[in-house]
């Protein structure tokens, strides 16, 4: 099943950073489902996923992470709201549990990925504990490009949000010092009638100065 290019550009020209939410609008439970499923489908380098997503939803710790995020209100506004998190580091063990989900779902004999676990090792064991943490980081972002699509084409309005203290996330979400850290959020609902920002057009850069055919 496809949607025409006419439908896909119709709904990233619709979607914009949303600035304030409408409070009273929750995003239906099945179309939610669909959109949690739109993270868990994130394709990640070598199928590793090496993320948790959590979605807040008690409004205590929403107000908590309020206080983390410069108080934008998206945070506490927003029908529902997304830290996306990714892993510290990549270890033999997070490799294992991967190929054993691999050979589980797809009925393959465990012993025929051995070389697949050897090369996946081999590449992470030839980084820093840094660099593997950046690189989950950089997987993170797909999910959160994924889950903005998404949102986008069911028509879910959405606002990625980096202004937030990833220490002060962690620390209100029990994660300092554990397996995971938080990366970037996701707020999601529907606009409030009263954003201006929706009337701005939509401003970027040529497509000649961002594309180049060669
Ligand atoms: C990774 C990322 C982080 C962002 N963080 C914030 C944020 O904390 N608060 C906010 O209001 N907008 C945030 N934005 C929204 C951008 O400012 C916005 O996407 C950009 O200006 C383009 O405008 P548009 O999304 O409305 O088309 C973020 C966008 C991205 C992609």
């Amino acid at each position: 099943m496809t949607i025409s290019p006419d439908q896909l550009l119709c709904s990233l020209r619709w979607r914009y950073a949303i600035k304030q939410f409408d409070p009273s609008r929750m995003i239906p439970g099945n179309i939610w489902d669909a959109l949690e499923e739109s993270l868990v489908l994130t394709p990640s380098s070598f199928g590793l996923q090496p993320w948790k997503f959590i979605v807040v939803a008690d409004p205590s710790l929403r107000m908590k992470l309020l206080s983390e995020s410069w108080k934008q209100p998206q945070v506490t506004e927003a029908s529902h709201y997304v830290v996306l998190t990714a892993r510290t580091d990549l270890t033999s063990d997070d490799i294992e549990a991967w190929i054993e989900r691999l050979s589980e779902v797809q009925g393959t004999d465990i012993g025929t990925l051995g070389p697949l676990k050897g090369m996946i090792e081999g590449f992470a064991q030839a980084m820093s504990q840094e660099e593997r943490r950046a690189w989950n980081v950089r997987q993170v972002y797909i999910a959160l490009g994924q889950l903005m699509a998404s949102a986008a084409a069911l028509g879910i309005d959405a606002c990625p949000m980096e202004g937030i203290s990833a220490s002060g996330y962690d620390h209100v979400l029990g994660l300092a010092g554990g397996s995971h850290t938080t990366v970037v959020a996701c707020a999601l609902g529907y606009r409030a009638v009263s954003d201006k920002y929706a009337q701005a057009p939509k401003a970027r850069f040529e497509r000649s100065q961002v594309i180049k055919h060669v």
